[in-house]
């Protein structure tokens, strides 16, 4: 059995659907089981931090987010070896890495709970993803109303990961042997500019779409809704480094599945509805 903890997030659903799809027994973790909307074949569990024990009965491996694992990382793993677990597979960030800034608040989450994964006696495999794809669903109200998408830094670089990818390499570390104690850093497959993946976005819509930049002093809420303020600075910072710099680009994906991982264009073409017009 394996227990998936926000298994409504992004990758946590796609890893929900790998496992269901594979036959393998899986437990579906969320605060919310009447709007979660998983399939019929996982055991779907409301998500109590404060009854731990219960969430990990007969099971063997875990998919970590660090944000499930509240302010206290050390007890929700404790009940989690003690329930039999053995492996953690932790959804981390490629923020992780030599020389980072270490106050950055994603930083500090991910970080923090790393190091509880490695205190707390489980096997463990780290995931350290760059730039989701899905990071792009921020444009989608935009372009559903129009053909523009106003944002900061069009120059802006990333090499944007597929959910389903990173997804797909969860399920290797969980499912088979050799992956204890290895850190996978994952990345899409080549670099792309704000403008291109509104462009890209367009494509897949038979729409032209344009990127219309605007100053990063002006970038708000209204820009960055689901931001917290704290964490505004620290991303426009981290998107304003990436105008220069190259992005992270590895080959972890097709490595450790056997596909490479897959274009920006072909996530935009999974998701086009989501940015279709109602
Ligand atoms: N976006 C990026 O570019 C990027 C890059 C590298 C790493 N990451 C990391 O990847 C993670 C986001 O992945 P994602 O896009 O798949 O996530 P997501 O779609 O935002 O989903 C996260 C899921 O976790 C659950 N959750 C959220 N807060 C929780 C809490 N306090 N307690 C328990 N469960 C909670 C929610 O499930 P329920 O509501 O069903 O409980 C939610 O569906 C973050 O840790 C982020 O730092 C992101």
């Amino acid at each position: 059995m394996i227990v998936v903890t926000g298994a409504t997030g992004n990758v946590g659903r796609a890893l929900v659907d790998r496992l269901v799809a594979a036959d393998r027994p899986v437990r579906a973790l969320t605060r919310d089981p009447g709007r979660a909307g998983l399939p019929a074949r996982a055991e779907v569990v409301r998500f109590r931090p404060d009854d731990p024990a219960a969430l990990f009965t007969g099971a063997t491996g875990l998919f970590l987010y660090a944000q499930a694992v509240g302010d206290r990382p050390a007890d929700l793993l404790r009940a989690a070896r003690e329930a039999g677990v053995r492996h953690v597979v932790l959804l981390s960030s490629a923020i992780i890495t030599e020389g980072a800034d270490e106050t950055h608040p994603i930083h500090v989450m991910h970080a923090t709970v790393e190091r509880a994964v490695r205190d707390s006696g489980l096997e463990w495999t780290f995931l350290r993803p760059g730039a989701f794809a899905t990071n792009t669903l921020q444009w989608a109200p935009q372009i559903r109303t129009g053909d523009t998408v106003r944002g900061v830094f069009a120059g802006s670089r990333s090499a944007p990961i597929h959910e389903d990818d990173i997804a797909a390499v969860a399920e290797r570390a969980l499912l088979d042997p050799g992956h204890e104690g290895a850190v996978h850093r994952l990345s899409g497959p080549r670099a792309t500019t704000n403008a291109e993946q509104v462009a890209a976005i367009g494509r897949a819509l038979g729409r032209e779409l344009t990127f219309v930049e605007v100053p990063p002093e002006q970038a708000g809420p209204e820009l960055f809704p689901h931001v917290p303020p704290a964490v505004l600075e620290g991303l426009l910072n981290t998107f304003r480094a990436a105008v220069d710099a190259p992005p992270e680009i590895t080959d972890t994906v097709e490595k450790i599945t056997g596909d490479p991982a897959r274009t920006f264009a072909r996530w935009a073409e999974d998701h086009a509805p989501d940015f279709r017009r109602p």
